[in-house]
């Protein structure tokens, strides 16, 4: 994966919460290619990283190949004390450092029909999978849902590109409240949604999508949470089987935070709780759920867990590791 050194060239308020950011490379040239659904992580200046979305509104089969800047969009966190509130911060000829970019979000290589549906800042990821659709002459339908109307971003570059595809959807006026089950029917069984926004849409698209007899398959979804709300919890104890260690997991700090500052491999990617990556056995104990991964069974057998973001409800955790 490329380490990147990029220099701010744009910053714009979208909305009262989000910012635009064009990024460009450090030395000049090109940057990676990507496609829709890709991210980069930015490294924090205090430590840890990020990950954002790219951003594409240009439906050309070009727009990213070799690009020459990268377009991110940053929601304001309420209370942030990390990263959106050092994106928000920075100014043009601000040089910051990231790695990427990297997609496990990408959209499928089949002619099979397309919905896009986001919820709030999760426009990012789903706006560039609209300019790749169009780019290649593919039909979808895109539905934006958000609290008011002037929290949505990007929607002029996005009436362009999505023409009557579009529907919006605002919180504050119910007449326009999205009907995700008959988003879901009117998909069909054959298929595929995409979907980015909070835990509870997500969850919501993958309930009405079952009841639609979708395969949960043809669910792809990444998860937008705040980093806070991803940690935010009691502290707990974790015992590692193969060894019998013990670790205390701090309010603030995830299963793989600390286990790794203890020197303890571990294969993980999105820490949002929606790739599966880090899934490891539960041996004793109850985990606290907070992935989109587990179904109800899965969940409620409390043999397997996201270190991630899953914590615990149980004092002490034992863990297949
Ligand atoms: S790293 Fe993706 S679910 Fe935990």
């Amino acid at each position: 994966m490329a380490e990147l050194r990029l220099v701010v060239t744009s910053s714009e308020a979208a909305t009262p919460q989000i910012r635009t950011l064009v990024l460009a490379a450090e030395n000049g040239g090109a940057l990676p290619s990507f496609r829709a659904g890709a991210h980069i992580k930015v490294h924090l200046p205090e430590g840890g990283e990020r990950p954002y979305s790219l951003v594409n509104t240009e439906p050309s089969p070009d727009a990213t190949q070799n690009p020459t800047s990268y377009r991110l969009g940053v929601r304001l966190e309420e209370d942030s004390a990390g990263g959106s509130r050092y994106m928000h911060g920075l100014k043009e000829g601000d040089v910051i450092a990231a790695t990427g970019p990297e997609n496990q979000f990408a959209v499928r290589d089949e002619d099979a029909p397309v919905t896009l549906i986001a919820g709030g800042i999760g426009i990012t990821p789903i706006l560039s999978m609209a300019s790749e659709l169009s780019a290649a002459g593919r039909p979808f339908e895109f539905h934006y849902c958000g609290r008011t109307r002037d929290a949505l971003a990007f929607v002029e570059p996005l009436k362009v590109i999505c023409g009557e595809a579009l529907t919006l959807h605002y919180d504050d006026e119910p007449d326009t409240a999205i009907d995700l089950g008959a988003v879901a029917t009117s998909a069909g069984a054959d298929g595929h949604l995409y979907v980015c926004g909070p835990r509870g849409m997500i969850e919501a698209v993958r309930e009405r999508a079952h009841e639609a007899g979708m395969d949960k398959d043809h669910v792809h979804f990444e998860l937008f949470t705040k980093h806070d709300e991803q940690v935010a919890g009691g502290a707990f104890e974790v015992e590692i089987s193969s060894t019998g260690d013990v670790f205390t997991i701090p309010p603030d700090r995830s299963i793989i935070e600390v286990l790794e500052e203890a020197g303890i491999d571990l294969i993980y990617d999105c820490q949002r709780g929606d790739c599966g990556i880090c899934q490891t056995g539960v041996l004793d104990g109850v985990p606290d759920h907070r992935d989109v991964i587990l179904t109800d069974e899965e969940r409620a057998a409390n043999d397997v867990m996201q270190i991630c973001v899953s914590r615990a409800k149980s004092d002490r955790l034992v863990l297949d590791l």
